[in-house]
């Protein structure tokens, strides 16, 4: 939980909440921005979409959303992320971004 409050606290512009009405949460994405020089880049430390809201181009959303952020006002060059090498449907869908 510190772990995340720190990230909140350090890089408020990179935590977005997607809501139902009724402020059912259907997804949300978290990230920030770092590195130095030509690597200052945007990074997305989370992306979920809550199982029933998937396939509705809501994660598309919330990537578009943090890399805008991350151009825009912080002037990055690029935006990084890792995933687990098992992870095929996010492959898939980072691939076709
Ligand atoms: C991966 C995840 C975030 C996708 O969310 P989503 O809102 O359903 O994704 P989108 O609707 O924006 O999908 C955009 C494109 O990605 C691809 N894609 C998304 N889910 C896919 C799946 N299960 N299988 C294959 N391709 C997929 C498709 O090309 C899709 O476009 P299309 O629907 O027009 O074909 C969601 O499945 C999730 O929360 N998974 C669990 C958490 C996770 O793995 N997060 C990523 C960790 S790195």
């Amino acid at each position: 939980m510190s772990f995340y409050m720190t990230y909140l606290a350090r890089w408020p512009d990179y935590f977005h909440v997607a809501e139902a009405p009724g402020n059912q949460i259907m997804g949300y994405i978290m990230g920030k921005v770092e590195g130095h020089g030509e690597s200052w880049h945007g990074h997305v430390t989370a992306v979920t979409v809550a199982p029933e809201y998937r396939r509705q181009q809501l994660a598309k959303k919330l990537m578009n959303l943090l890399e805008e952020i991350s151009d825009k006002i912080d002037k990055a060059y690029f935006v990084d992320l890792f995933v687990r090498a098992s992870n095929t449907p996010a492959i898939k869908m980072y691939g076709k971004f």
